[in-house]
């Protein structure tokens, strides 16, 4: 019999047989209601390994905790499905499947563009310190470069162009947080969210400093905005909350959804009155969060399974709305808080996001379909351009930036940077990096304050970045 707990002693565990590999396990994750990263648990709950917590506190009376154990029973029952679905064979597979589904699936393994052994070491050191035990890392290492070497599996097409970009990367602290979002307030930091270990964070761009705060266990922080009040206000997706932190005594306000149906606050965004919008997907719904009164309001989307995702706020103070599951994009009265559609032509179109420019045009992607998209809310014109790297190009995050549009291609790798030049209708692509190595997915970027410089992160591999575009670039490349 082998007894152990989780890092943080919440949840402990009895082992009985021979311990075949090492398991790991995170404070948060363990407390955490997601089956997939349970899965692995689950099957060693097959082989006689179960939790139980000494404390009835974390357990009995927890519903996180009552959630997870609920999960592990599930995992296990699908324990055998899952192993059919697992990795090609070979030695340290099984370390590979014990330690890397701890957070995700080892199919974002197997669809991985694949990687040397070196830039392995690299990616996998953005999510996990395997360093404590150098027979293992080898060992995961040695079966990655060998089954998952370098291929052209999810190439992308880069589209040439004139202009050059600097790019200032920073790697966040905690490993594996799925960090996203960056937002700039206005004494120039930086703030992200941590979204699968409930972390906010601030960044002083100047220094490199970081701060990470913890936030409540299970929000599952989907975004972050700075309000008129210099507050980080987050939307806690899996908690049904929204949340309000204070940078100067760290406490943090939560404001729990009006309705049950309403699950999870996604996206959010500031009106010039204050009001804070909010999109919420899986509900089908729109919200909108009154700062000074704490008032919550959510309204359905008139489209079934619209899923509205990307939000943002009109100079009039319409509020747009992409949606995430079907084709359309959503118009909400700041007043009367109505939703009306906008029916997109083609099926198979989804929307992730959208932006709006000087001219009051809103700009989206039609990730389903990999094209960029125009809609003129004044004549109702609609224009789509295919993405340079064609339909599997998922586009995801966009924003209007240097007098162009900006979005990323999330379906290929690298995940590709790319500016459209509206006038010219020209596209020119870049390949967001990461450190030394091309992985991980942009999921929402926006600019700096003063428009100069662009925020984009890598969920992936907990980086966070600042982009800008070199001045002399076109008369360098015109020469
Ligand atoms: C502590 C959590 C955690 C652990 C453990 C972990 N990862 Fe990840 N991994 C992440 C996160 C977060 C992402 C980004 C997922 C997303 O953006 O949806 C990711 C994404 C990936 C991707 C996709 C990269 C791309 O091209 O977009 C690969 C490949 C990957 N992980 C490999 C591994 C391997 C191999 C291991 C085991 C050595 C591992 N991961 C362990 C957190 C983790």
């Amino acid at each position: 019999m082998h007894k152990g707990s989780c890092l943080c002693g919440k949840v402990k565990y009895e082992y009985r047989g021979e311990i075949g590999e090492v398991s790991m396990c995170h404070c948060k994750p363990c407390r955490s209601p997601d089956p997939c990263r349970w899965l692995r648990f689950g099957c060693w709950a097959a082989r006689g390994y179960w939790l139980r917590s000494e404390d009835p506190t974390t357990i009995e009376n927890n519903d996180m905790a009552r959630k997870t154990l609920g999960s592990v029973f599930l995992a296990a029952a699908l324990c055998h499905a899952s192993a059919a679905l697992a990795l090609p064979d070979g030695e340290g597979r099984e370390t590979v499947e014990a330690v890397c589904a701890a957070c995700h699936g080892v199919n974002l393994i197997e669809r991985s563009s694949g990687y040397s052994r070196d830039d392995w070491e690299y990616l996998t050191s953005t999510m996990i310190d395997l360093s404590g035990d150098a027979a293992r890392q080898d060992e995961i290492l040695d079966y990655l470069a060998e089954h998952f070497p370098p291929s052209d599996n999810r190439a992308a097409t880069p589209a040439d162009g004139p202009l050059r970009l600097q790019i200032e990367e920073w790697k966040v602290p905690t490993l594996g947080q799925r960090s996203r979002d960056p937002v700039e307030a206005p004494d120039g930091s930086i703030w992200w969210v941590g979204q699968w270990l409930d972390i906010l964070g601030r960044l002083d761009p100047e220094t490199s400093e970081m701060q990470e705060f913890d936030l409540p266990s299970g929000a599952r922080p989907h975004s972050v905005n700075i309000g008129p009040d210099g507050a980080a206000w987050y939307t806690g997706n899996r908690n049904a909350t929204m949340g309000r932190f204070d940078p100067d005594s760290g406490e943090i306000s939560e404001y729990p959804m009006p309705e049950e149906a309403a699950r999870d606050p996604h996206t959010a965004e500031f009106a010039a009155d204050g009001t804070l919008w909010f999109s919420l997907q899986q509900s089908n719904m729109i919200g909108r969060l009154d700062p000074q009164t704490g008032e919550v309001q959510v309204v359905p989307s008139p489209r079934e399974r619209s899923r509205p995702y990307g939000l943002k706020v009109a100079e009039d103070g319409t509020v747009w709305v992409s949606c995430n599951g079907a084709n359309c994009l959503l118009r909400v009265d700041p007043e009367t808080m109505e939703v009306s559609e906008i029916p997109l032509p083609e099926a198979g179109t989804t929307v992730r996001r959208l932006d709006i420019d000087a001219d009051g045009i809103i700009w989206w992607v039609n990730s389903g379909l990999g094209r960029l998209g125009r809609y003129d809310p004044d004549t109702g014109d609609i224009q789509e351009w295919d993405s340079p790297s064609g339909p599997d190009s998922h586009p995801y995050a966009i924003a209007v930036f240097d007098g162009a549009v900006w979005y990323n291609e999330s379906g290929v790798r690298p995940d590709m940077l790319v500016r459209f030049d509206p006038q010219t209708e020209d596209f020119q692509s870049w390949p967001i990096p990461s450190g030394p190595v091309y992985a991980g997915i942009l999921r929402h970027m926006r600019t700096t304050l003063d428009g100069e410089a662009l925020l984009i992160h890598q969920s992936g591999t907990n980086h966070i970045a600042r982009v800008s575009v070199e001045d002399n670039g076109a008369a360098e490349a015109a020469e």
